[in-house]
């Protein structure tokens, strides 16, 4: 047994999570003690740590390994039993979510800033994941920060650094090390769920072409082992395929502007059948037809109105649920389906309590994010087995399956955008003005529309009763369209403002046409309440989703 040496050290101010975990420019989390008092926090939010088990893996980016090297050292000196850990460091957050649940650990950490990019002076980010295997609750969070406020020291051992690239099991300080492989477990679990047969006969056949763009972060293995070694698909089907500690220098963001190279793969001269990409941690997609995109609000209805052509949704589906920003689309399947439809704020840990409750099995965020019951995480790679396994069955491209799904349950034209980088000062004036007057919006008129309803949502958890407060404002006007202000909670500096909008539409007329035209309108009325311009100084956003 090394000796356990107990470290003095002092609070940082600013270790709360947000949207989905701390995440903190590289540069800070290098700071003496910075990343071991957050750590520390969250083992003496557990308690007694003396036995447990956790499991430790992240996306690959800088900074992966050495923070794997100080939590071991960490884990041991706090008592835990075992830690398993994936190979060279490498867990995508849905494996991660899945290793917790099939090794029954008491948690999982989590090293990753997810879409945000990486490198020395770029991003990290470490989240908890709690024994169901999804992402800490508030009440968690909030505890985890308290201990940040208060912290004085932590354990930790000396001992030689562990080698995170042999399978197999060691010890470090008297706690058991097992480096497991990243990928199979979660590989059985996708077998488990699709129709890996007829998908193979899909992807063995020779005039369907599809791309996988892994954005140089965590899923190209994962990518290249069920896509291209077991299901059969052309090698090359992956692109961008070794995880990068900077991910090649790119934002591993999955939309039109980051993954350019899969883009022009869709829409050139011989466009592919299929494309999708995932994000640095491998828990976000963005799927595409042949020179078509398909929205993420779109993709989770069309995955909840076709579930039944998966073998392990085939029985039906519980419930679903979307984040409330999200469009509207889902509740219409849900609607058919005559299944519940919940509404939750920003971020995956509300669906977990759902999940757990088994009041939904599909759930899904406008961010790129859908996922199901079989983790309590978002799935990327998941989500593009899902459309593979609706594309072989329903013998249809992607783009007819999105198109025909519009004709049957009418249109949710959808946008969100992002004014990056503003003075946190003002954004938050600006939204805190909103809340504010929220009451006495209804009956306004702005721009060409007039508002009928407003509200700052807040959730009530079904099942455990608990209350989120000022989860965004929301105003619906007289023409069916909605927009919604929120803050970002994963941004690393300065303020990100999200404006979503959304509007329905039914006309066969009006189901083909441009979405930034169709929304103007509305965009416009929630500019000029909110007094957007004066606020943020801007006349347009920096990204458009
Ligand atoms: C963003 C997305 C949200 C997602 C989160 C983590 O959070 O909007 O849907 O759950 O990233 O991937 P935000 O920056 O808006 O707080
Ligand atoms: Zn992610």
């Amino acid at each position: 047994m090394s000796m356990i040496k107990t470290i003095e050290t002092t609070p940082y101010a600013g270790q709360k999570p947000g949207t989905s975990g701390l995440r903190k420019k590289v540069t800070e989390f290098t700071r003496v003690h910075y990343l071991e008092n957050f750590v520390q926090a969250i083992f003496n939010m557990l308690g007694d740590c003396q036995g447990k088990r956790l499991a430790v893996g992240g996306d690959g980016r800088y900074y992966n390994r050495q923070a794997i090297q100080i939590i071991a050292r960490m884990a041991a000196a706090n008592g835990f039993s075992k830690l398993l850990i994936g190979r060279d460091g490498i867990l995508s957050t849905p494996a991660m979510s899945c290793i917790i649940r099939k090794y029954g650990t008491d948690g999982g950490i989590i090293l990753s800033a997810s879409h945000n990019p990486g490198g020395p002076d770029a991003d990290f980010g470490v989240k908890f994941n709690g024994a169901n295997g999804g992402p800490a609750p508030e009440a968690v969070t909030e505890k985890i920060y308290r201990h940040t406020l208060t912290i004085d020291k932590y354990l930790t051992i000396e001992a030689d650094e562990i080698d995170l690239e042999r399978i197999g099991r060691s010890e470090l300080g008297g706690m058991e090390i097992e480096i497991i492989d990243p990928v199979a477990d979660y590989a059985d679990l996708m077998a488990s769920i699709f129709d890996f047969e007829k998908i193979s006969q899909l992807l063995t056949n020779r005039r369907f072409h599809m791309c996988f763009d892994a954005m140089h972060a965590v899923t190209g293995p994962y990518a290249r082992t069920i896509l291209e070694e077991q299901l059969g698909a052309e090698p090359g089907t992956v692109i961008n395929g070794a995880p990068s500690e900077s991910f090649g220098g790119i934002h591993p963001d999955p939309n039109l502007v980051h993954a350019r190279e899969l883009v022009e793969r869709m829409n050139g001269d011989a466009p592919l059948a299929f494309g999708a990409a995932s994000d640095g941690d491998g828990d976000r997609n963005m799927v595409l037809g042949s020179g078509f995109y398909i929205n993420p609000c779109d993709s989770l209805a069309v995955l909840a109105a076709n579930a039944g052509l998966v073998p392990k949704y085939q029985e039906g589906l519980a419930g679903v649920a979307r984040s409330m920003p999200t469009s509207r689309a889902l509740d219409r399947v849900a609607r058919v389906l005559e299944i519940p439809c919940y509404e939750t704020p920003v971020g995956w840990k509300y669906f977990g309590n759902l999940m757990d409750a088994d009041k939904i099995t599909i759930c899904g965020e406008e961010s790129f994010g859908t996922g199901s019951s079989h983790v309590r995480e978002k799935d990327g790679l998941w989500a593009v087995l899902f459309w593979l396994n609706i594309i072989v069955k329903s013998r249809k491209p992607a783009r007819s399956i999105v198109r025909e799904h519009w004709s049957q349950f009418g249109r949710d034209y959808f946008t969100r955008h992002d004014y990056e980088g503003l003075d946190a000062g003002r954004a938050g004036e600006m939204i805190s003005r909103l809340r504010e007057g929220v009451s006495g919006l209804p009956g306004r008129q702005a721009g060409e529309l007039s508002i009928q309803a407003a509200d700052d949502f807040t959730y009530t958890d079904p099942v455990d009763g608990s209350v989120s407060e000022e989860q965004g404002v929301r105003i619906f006007f007289n023409d069916g369209s909605r927009a919604v202000f929120r803050l970002s909670g994963t941004g690393t500096s300065n303020a990100t403002l999200r404006l979503y909008c959304d509007k329905y539409e039914t006309d066969p007329a009006l189901l083909g046409l441009d979405t930034q035209r169709m929304l103007a309108q509305s965009l416009q009325a929630a500019g000029e309440v909110s007094n957007m311009a004066e606020f943020t100084g801007r006349t347009a956003p920096d990204v458009i989703t």
